[in-house]
């Protein structure tokens, strides 16, 4: 298991272009399972998730493979299987994306339950939910989720949840709602710019998707989908998650190919913290100079705060003198890099699903473990800045989501190394 090793106190600085957003191509990879032919998806980030979609499209018997370096070819003329297997589901929750496509394609599909996860618990009823209300059968036994139904009926379906919308639910549903027999009208849909480049995605293939990016979005079926060519939207996340690196470290920092208009609740809370941002054109610049001063923020869906640069976003705030309070509304219990942070020197305490973060104060390098995707992340922006030697174990987590993040750093100045544990 690779550990990363950080030696802090390097200011960063220079250009960081922005890889495709693994949560766009994750279920623009599903979606392609709706057409017969080759579909081929450009900018797809050389991730682990990515692999582990293509593993499940193997077991499906859809041939996937890389044809350049971020290019990626979808052949779906055929699907000899319709099951996504517990072990391959285990591994990556969004494989519960092919639900709703394979549903539609071949009039059933048997897909894995999630377990459980570090972040919290993760239910599905919403996705099964939105598949019930196209008048699938939907039954749960040994562990899988089996629906049946052919052909969908087009509905009215309310999809909000006790947590607000559910990016994951919205587009299961989109994705099976663009053949079924008449229109659906989904209600409290996620408006996440993901939901949007899939909506994008669907419509260029022939799909009657309208008002995405709100939280009513009508898809009026149609009888075929084509295979087309597309190119994925840049990662917000990744793009906020150097943000944050850049104004951590003090530097001044130039994003190359990121959406602003994707980041705006981010670049609003930094902007409020202290922090320059501006832009040029596709650039984005950061820069960290007088003094910061510490917020108040709770994350939301999209438009709001993302759920997924929260804990990059406490260890700026760690560095800010003053309190400042973070809370989560999406994943309640997503604090897992708390006390891995206090190990680190944070103050930072708990009550409930709110952070109190004592800001200003030294972090100093030592052994940490990564507990899931964007935890990994943050430890790695907290190694930036400590004093001395850092260790990620368990870095794992971070190979799922970041695109070469060690190498990127290193050519923005940062000491940084990964060392296989052996
Ligand atoms: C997506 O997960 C992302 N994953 C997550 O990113 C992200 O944290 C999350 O959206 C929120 O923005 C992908 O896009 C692959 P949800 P998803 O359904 O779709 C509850 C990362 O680090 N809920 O929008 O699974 C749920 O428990 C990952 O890249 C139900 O109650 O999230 C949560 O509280 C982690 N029932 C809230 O809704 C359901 O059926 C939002 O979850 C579904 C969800």
């Amino acid at each position: 298991m690779d550990s990363i090793e950080i030696i802090g106190g390097e200011r960063l600085s220079g250009e960081v272009t922005i890889s495709g957003a693994k949560n766009a191509a994750l279920p623009i990879m599903a979606a392609s399972l709706l057409a017969r032919g080759v579909t081929v998806i450009h900018r797809v980030p050389r991730l682990r998730d990515i692999d582990t979609m293509l593993r499940i499209f193997h077991h499906l018997g859809v041939r996937g493979e890389f044809i350049d370096e971020d290019t990626l070819e979808i052949d779906a003329t055929t699907i000899t299987d319709c099951s996504a297997p517990y072990d391959l589901v285990r591994k990556m929750r969004a494989s519960v994306l092919v639900l709703g496509p394979l549903l539609s394609r071949l009039g059933q599909a048997r897909v894995s339950i999630p377990g459980g996860c570090v972040i919290g618990p993760r239910p599905i009823d919403l996705h099964l939910k939105g598949l019930e209300g196209l008048s699938a059968r939907v039954d749960i036994e040994h562990g899988y989720v089996n629906a049946t139904g052919s052909p969908l009926i087009g509905a009215e379906i309310y999809l909000g949840g006790r947590y607000g919308s559910s990016v994951g639910a919205t587009i299961n549903l989109i994705m099976a709602a663009a053949m079924a027999r008449g229109t659906t009208t989904i209600i409290g849909a996620a408006c996440e710019p993901e939901v949007v480049d899939l909506c994008e995605f669907l419509n260029l293939m022939g799909a009657k998707v309208s008002a995405m990016g709100s939280p009513r979005i009508t898809v009026e079926g149609v009888d075929e989908l084509q295979p087309v060519e597309y190119t994925i939207i840049p990662d917000r996340i990744e793009a906020g998650t150097y943000l944050l690196a850049g104004a951590l470290t003090g530097g001044l920092l130039t994003l190359r190919g990121a959406r602003a208009d994707h980041l705006d609740s981010l670049i609003e809370v930094m902007r409020e913290v202290g922090i320059e941002i501006t832009r040029e054109g596709e650039l984005i610049m950061v820069r960290a100079t007088g003094d910061l001063k510490p917020v108040d923020i709770a994350t939301l869906p999209y438009p709001g705060f993302p759920t997924d640069l929260q804990a990059q976003m406490m260890v700026l705030l760690s560095a800010v003198p003053g309190i400042s309070v973070i809370i989560e509304k999406v994943y309640p219990e997503r604090f897992m890099h708390v006390p891995e942070l206090n190990r680190l020197g944070a103050r930072i305490s708990l009550e409930g699903a709110a952070a109190l973060v004592r800001g200003g104060r030294r972090l100093s390098g030592a052994p940490v473990m990564a507990s899931d995707l964007r935890a990994s992340a943050a430890l790695i922006l907290a190694g930036l800045v400590a004093d001395g030697k850092t260790t990620v174990r368990r870095v794992y987590h971070l190979d799922r989501g970041y695109e070469r993040m060690e190498e990127k750093l290193t050519a923005l100045g940062a000491n940084i190394k990964r060392v296989e544990d052996g």
